[in-house]
């Protein structure tokens, strides 16, 4: 697939991780269209670029906004290619211990939220795009569509407070060979990235010195990731036919330690 003639959907494209990957494709001549909560960002982010970037403030875990997003999407630049699902929350909670200095057991609550943004989410994307990419024309490889979610090394190796976040990624993990699946007779490739730790605002609010620690932590290179390695790997998938169906490790050989 190439990025030139393509439309990018990026979920949580207005930062971090899915910014840059918006940021790269643009300049390979794509056009991104990105679906956020963040609308500050996103306006930004569209009025830099305009006419090759367009912002609609989405929320990924709601059937009728991302249905009417990609409406939108569709009618403005005719048809969607790439999909990158980089939306994405990451609580910190131990299964039973102290939150907002009261001991006691995980909120249900919390874990609900935490599945419905990153696993729901990501599936209710893919479906709602899947079914739109199967009206693109394939290209000589016959291919009419990739998606890319984002998992986490925690869906591997989950710390202690992460078991929300981890179940939310191992699900993103797990949907990747059944949905490439379901989807090859239609032409449309399906990976995911389990990126380690990497420079976004989400670490960057961490002081100076933890995030210089957790980079130390990285066997080779020891360093925290930068956003637009994450993007360089999206940019591979994409044009790179025979990727399908696996999810990726992007974490300078990392294995996380359980605190
Ligand atoms: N940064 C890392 O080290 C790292 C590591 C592993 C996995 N990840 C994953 O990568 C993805 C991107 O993370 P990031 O570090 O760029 O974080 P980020 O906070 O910079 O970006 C996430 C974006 O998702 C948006 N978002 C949150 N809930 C949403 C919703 N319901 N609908 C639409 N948009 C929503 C946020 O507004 C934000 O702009 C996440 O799925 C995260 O779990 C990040």
């Amino acid at each position: 697939m190439q990025l030139q003639t393509s439309t990018a959907l990026i979920t949580g494209g207005a930062s971090g991780l899915g910014e840059a990957t918006a940021r790269l494709f643009i300049s390979q001549g794509a056009k991104a269209v990105i679906l956020d909560l963040n609308e500050t960002a996103g306006r930004a982010l569209e009025s830099e670029f305009p006419g090759q970037i367009k912002f609609l403030k989405t929320d990924v875990a709601s059937e009728t906004e991302v249905q009417n997003a990609l409406d939108i999407a569709l009618q403005t630049f005719g048809n969607i290619q790439i999909v990158v699902n980089c939306a994405g929350i990451a609580p910190a909670r131990k299964i039973v211990g102290k939150a907002d200095g009261i001991y006691g057991p995980h909120s249900l609550e919390l874990f609900e939220k935490t599945i419905r943004i990153n696993l729901l989410g990501t599936f209710n994307v893919m479906r709602l795009a899947a079914f739109a990419m199967e009206q693109n024309e394939p290209n000589a490889e016959g291919e009419r569509g990739v998606i890319i979610n984002t998992a986490s090394v925690a869906a591997y190796d989950g710390q202690m407070g992460q078991v929300a976040y981890a179940a939310s990624k191992g699900g993103i993990v797990s949907m990747t060979l059944p949905v490439a699946r379901d989807l090859a007779k239609s032409g449309i490739r399906v990976m995911a990235i389990a990126p380690g730790l990497f420079e976004t605002p989400l670490l960057m609010g961490l002081p100076e010195e933890a995030r210089i620690s957790l980079g130390q932590q990285i066997p080779f290179p020891s360093r925290l990731g930068k956003p637009s390695e994450y993007a360089l790997l999206a940019k591979s998938i994409v044009e790179n036919p025979m990727l399908n169906g696996e999810v990726i490790r992007l974490d300078g050989a990392i294995r996380m330690a359980p605190r």
